[in-house]
């Protein structure tokens, strides 16, 4: 029997997250829920749930529910997700999974006091470059890491994302990928934090951000984002005492250049095919994972979702990560209001 997984939010991430869902074999598609029931009912239909709830706070009490995915816009990750955890269940919360540091911690707490697990949807660590990326400096390839400079770019942002009553702009909707990337590599905590950012109007959404860190042990971090670079653009720089590691989002391709491994002793550039470190898929999915290239990625986040919950062990990304991401937000915000360094948590 597959894990009964219920959907909070069908929109186009929801129903890629669903389609991955399936392509692992792990879950049963039990019912899926948004505050749209047209939208429910597409993801019923297209994705296979056995049943569309017309109110999405109905869903966490199905006894048959035992996993969430909570995917709604931002502003609602966090209400959904409590109620999710509060009934019980293990939730896979997309990013940012909540608009403050303060929401998060409660996240924590509730997924603690119900022993259930959470897990953000921090999807880059699962691309195949980034994984052997970070196998390289778990294995000490490029000795200590000192410095780790991320980027993530998009084109101009509108509807709910263009709303910072929503958790709208760059920083909420794919800054948060970049920092998580950040703070994954340097795996220290964050100490303090300055930040510039610019918007069109005062109380508008960022359109351009770049954040500074600086962590226990002297470790820096920069992180910048934008939408008026009007691509997608991401990259992940990290610089150690013996040589750097650089990945670029969208490309096969990761470079390194290593003082501590005669093999990379000149800048070596390694293609890492899309189908690399992923869990076998069954025959049936070949056709989903021939489609759309992030189905590969989520359906390996899916799958590590699928495993700790069997395991009954965290899961490689946890609540924990995705507060990390947000308190270094807050005192992001702060710093750029204020104009002044801030002391993160
Ligand atoms: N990890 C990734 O690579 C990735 C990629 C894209 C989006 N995302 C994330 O996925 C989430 C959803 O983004 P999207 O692009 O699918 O947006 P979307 O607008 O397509 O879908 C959001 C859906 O949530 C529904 N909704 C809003 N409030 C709700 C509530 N209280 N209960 C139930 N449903 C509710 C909306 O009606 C809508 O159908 C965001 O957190 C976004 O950052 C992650």
């Amino acid at each position: 029997m597959g894990i009964g997984l219920g959907l909070i939010g069908c929109g186009s991430q929801g129903r890629y997250l669903s389609e991955a869902a399936a392509v692992t074999e792990a879950f049963e598609l039990v019912a899926c829920a948004d505050v749209r029931a047209e939208a429910a009912k597409r993801a019923a239909r297209e994705c296979g749930y056995s049943e569309a709830c017309g109110d999405p706070s109905e869903l966490p009490a199905r006894a048959e529910v035992e996993a969430v995915i909570v995917a709604t816009t931002h502003g609602q990750l966090f209400p959904a997700a409590l109620q999710a955890l509060q009934a019980g269940k293990h939730a896979l919360v997309e990013k940012p999974m909540a608009l403050r540091a303060e929401e998060g911690r409660e996240l924590v707490s509730a997924a603690k006091a119900a022993g259930v697990n959470l897990m953000v949807g921090y999807s880059l660590r699962f691309m195949p470059p980034r994984i052997l990326l970070k196998r390289l400096l778990d294995a000490g390839a490029i000795g200590e890491v000192r410095q780790a400079m991320a980027g993530q770019c998009i084109g101009a942002m509108g509807g709910w994302l263009g709303d910072p009553a929503q958790g709208g702009g760059p920083l909420y909707y794919i800054g948060t990928h970049a920092l998580d990337q950040i703070l994954w590599v340097v795996g220290k905590p964050a100490e303090r934090v300055s930040a510039e950012m610019n918007r069109a109007a005062p109380d508008g959404c960022e359109t351009e951000a770049t954040i500074n860190i600086r962590f226990e042990g002297g470790a820096l971090g920069q992180l910048v984002t934008s939408q008026t670079f009007g691509g997608r653009y991401g990259w992940l720089d990290v610089l150690g005492t013996g040589g750097r590691l650089r990945a670029q989002w969208e490309s096969d391709v990761l470079t390194v250049q290593s003082t501590v491994v005669p093999e990379y002793a000149n800048l070596t550039e390694i293609s890492v095919p899309p189908t690399a470190y992923l869990p076998p898929a069954p025959a049936s999915a070949q056709a989903k994972l021939s489609g759309f290239a992030y189905i590969r990625t989520w359906a390996n986040e899916l799958a590590e979702f699928a495993a700790s919950i069997r395991e009954g062990r965290p899961p490689s990304v946890t609540g924990e990560d995705g507060l990390r991401v947000l308190e270094v937000l807050d005192a992001a915000f702060e710093s750029a209001r204020t104009g002044a360094m801030v002391t993160v948590g």
